[in-house]
């Protein structure tokens, strides 16, 4: 960790909405520090980030491709493209922020979790025991646990490939999957993963953009129509939602009776 990071770094319980809001949770200082570029370097490639990110895709979507896309293709693109939008959009971060505060406690999975944002601020909240960061890529995984250990909350954090994982709880209290679903091959069959690992009080925050986007930025996206149907369909058989009062697009869920 070089001197400038070590300098920004603050203790967990620092991590709150003012802190996210102010500076992503020190987030350039680490990235540029993970990549090793310099911090004018980072700034540099920020926003083309997205547009990078989207030139290594294949084009159409394959599901069979999926896992190794992010596994295999992305490298550190992504953490590129996560940083750019969780700095350039962070009132919209934020709102997730406020509502993960809103229901976090006990056991946390965060599904998907790329540069760690989220996971990082439910680590920091007294209601939660621990956190359980999944991600398929290899990058995520090291950045996020660095970020966790220099916030004091490599205890509380730990990062985790797949739900395989024996190390994982076979139940969740709070299961936060942002802006994944979209991403994956099969999202229905996701849904049922979740629906066996909630616990009986558990309530899941879950966000989906089916879309490659008005001029086709998202290619990664799933958007076909009986892939959408289907996850649906299993949402709502199984899920109950559970009202929140922020106007944003991410839902509350707890399992159905
Ligand atoms: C658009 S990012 C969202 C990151 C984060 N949840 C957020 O809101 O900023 C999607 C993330 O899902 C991860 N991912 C994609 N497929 C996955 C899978 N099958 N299992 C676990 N993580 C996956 C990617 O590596 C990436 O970090």
């Amino acid at each position: 960790m070089n001197a400038l990071v070590q300098s920004l770094a603050v203790v967990g319980s620092d991590l709150d909405l003012e802190r996210f809001l102010a500076d992503g949770f020190a987030l350039k200082p680490q990235l540029a520090d993970h990549l090793d570029l310099s911090l004018p370097e980072l700034e540099r490639r920020l926003p083309s980030s997205t547009a990078e990110l989207a030139a290594l895709h294949p084009g159409a979507f394959d599901p069979a491709q999926a896992t190794a896309f992010y596994e295999q293709e992305v490298g550190t693109g992504h953490l590129l493209d996560l940083a750019a939008w969780h700095l350039g959009s962070a009132p919209y971060i934020a709102d997730t922020l406020r509502l993960q505060q809103r229901f976090a406690r006990g056991q946390v999975l965060d599904f998907g979790g790329g540069i760690g944002t989220h996971a990082l601020a439910a680590a920091a909240l007294a209601e939660v025991e621990n956190v359980w960061f999944v991600d398929l890529n290899p990058h995520n995984r090291d950045f996020v646990a660095k970020r966790a250990e220099t916030f004091g909350l490599g205890a509380k954090l730990r990062c985790f490939r797949d739900l395989e994982d024996p190390a994982l709880p076979a139940q969740f209290d709070t299961v936060v999957c942002l802006d994944v679903l979209e991403h994956l091959g099969d999202p229905a069959a996701q849904l049922e993963v979740f629906e066996q690992r909630m616990g009986p009080t558990a309530i899941a925050l879950l966000n989906w953009y089916f879309f490659k986007g008005f001029s086709g930025e998202f290619p990664f996206h799933i958007d076909d129509p009986l892939l959408v149907e289907r996850f649906f369909s299993r949402l709502q058989s199984r899920f109950l939602e559970v009202f929140h009062p922020l106007l944003i697009t991410t839902r509350a869920y707890r399992l159905a009776a």
